[in-house]
């Protein structure tokens, strides 16, 4: 394994456990490395602070696996992946038997990701330097959960810039059925692995459908925007609203939803497969509760400012299709959206509509989504459930 050495400023970062490492914060790429490849990194005095594989095509050059100086083997992973997995279990089994099992660097695993669906697993491999592991990864999964199943997921556009386009999206062990049903706090979903978006269901707002749906009374009409397979819509049906009105734009959430509805007896809905923009645009009813969830607006900075604006048109829109005392949950879940920007949002609104807000309750992503203080891009996904007084 190579050495390589860090310019003076990054060492204080290292050593507070924060796992990139960036171009600029090396002093010199070791010759002959190639992408995936493991280094030691160590300071400009010699001193050892961690192991991680690289990437030099990539801004974030190297992905620290730890900072302890061990072997990087079947037992490393095995023993990484039981601990999230120990973590898991005492908080979601008596909620759920879907999950999220590894969250990348959330689990000192940069590049993986693991979901449980009930028997099931789905993976990811998103960096050169995780797939190196492959064989020893998928072991320890077998070892540990002895799963039904392992179907393997791609995002296209990470596997060009790691240069793995031979993984494909597949079954890599045992059956997986196209539909998985799984039971989150006593309601029934179907995940899709195979064709689902991320993994299948969006896990990383079970604990937000809770706390919103906990502000339903009996005969409130909600708006579920950008519902996906219509988690937060259900909630609120479970907790006695009168309608639910889900409305995206993807073909494959339009019929998860309907299916969803169906699978929990519940007959008071209507989907409209549309685009969000479009819908609030032509809106002509009131509700007492809207949800605003899209998907990341701002995947990069430059995105920022294209995103605030079509936020803060989803947020005026929202606020004037709502019954007195009525209530808003808004979601971002790009890292360049910080909480702050949310609040700026809100308060654009509440001035162009003359309505003033109460913040209920600050979200953030489940806890099977780690926000590890270290890595401050774990924390992603953030939200606020306000009403409009
Ligand atoms: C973050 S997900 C929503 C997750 C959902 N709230 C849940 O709890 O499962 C965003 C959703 O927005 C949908 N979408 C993307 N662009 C859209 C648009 N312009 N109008 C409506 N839906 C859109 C996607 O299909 C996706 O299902």
């Amino acid at each position: 394994m190579k050495n390589l050495v860090v310019k003076p400023s990054t060492v204080e970062k290292l050593k507070q456990f924060h796992p990139w490492i960036y171009k600029d914060e090396i002093k010199k790429i070791p010759k002959g490395v190639v992408k995936g490849d493991l280094i030691k990194v160590i300071s400009p005095k010699g001193e050892f602070l961690g192991i991680g594989y690289i990437n030099p095509d990539s801004v974030i050059t190297v992905r620290i696996l730890t900072f302890d100086n061990e072997e990087i083997n079947k037992k490393f992973f095995f023993n990484r992946i039981q601990k999230a997995f120990n973590y898991r279990q005492e908080i979601f089994d008596k909620i759920t038997d879907a999950y999220r099992i590894v969250h990348s660097e959330g689990d000192f695993l940069s590049g993986l990701i693991v979901d449980k669906y009930a028997d099931y697993l789905s993976i990811q491999f998103n960096t050169a330097g995780i797939n190196n592991f492959r064989k020893e990864i998928i072991e320890s999964l077998i070892e540990i959960f002895n799963p039904k199943g392992i179907y393997e997921k791609v995002d296209e556009k990470i596997i060009k810039i790691e240069g793995l386009e031979e993984n494909k999206e597949q079954t890599i062990y045992g059956e997986v059925p196209d539909e998985i049903i799984i039971t989150e706090n006593s309601l029934k979903f179907i995940a899709s692995i195979k064709q689902g978006q991320k993994t299948g269901l969006f896990l990383d707002q079970r604990k937000n459908r809770k706390i919103v749906s906990s502000y339903v009374k009996n005969g409130f009409k909600v708006l579920d925007l950008f519902s996906n397979s219509g988690g937060f819509g259900i909630y609120a049906l479970k907790e006695g609203a009168k309608f639910a009105n889900f409305v995206d734009i993807s073909q494959v959430a339009v019929s998860q939803i309907d299916k969803n509805c169906k699978l929990n007896g519940f007959k008071n809905y209507n989907i409209v497969k549309a685009d969000a923009f479009d819908y609030l645009n032509n809106l002509d009813k009131k509700f007492n509760l809207i949800i605003i969830d899209p998907p990341a607006f701002a995947k990069t900075k430059k995105e920022k400012t294209g995103a605030i604006k079509g936020f803060q048109f989803l947020v005026i829109n929202s606020i004037k299709a709502l019954e007195e005392n009525g209530y808003i949950a808004l979601f971002s879940c790009s890292h360049h959206i910080t909480e702050e920007d949310l609040k700026k949002i809100l308060l654009f609104a509440s001035q162009k509509t003359g309505k003033k807000l109460i913040i209920l309750e600050k979200l953030m992503q489940d806890l099977d989504h780690p926000y590890l203080l270290n890595a401050p891009p774990t924390f992603y996904l953030k939200g606020f459930l306000i009403k409009v007084v």
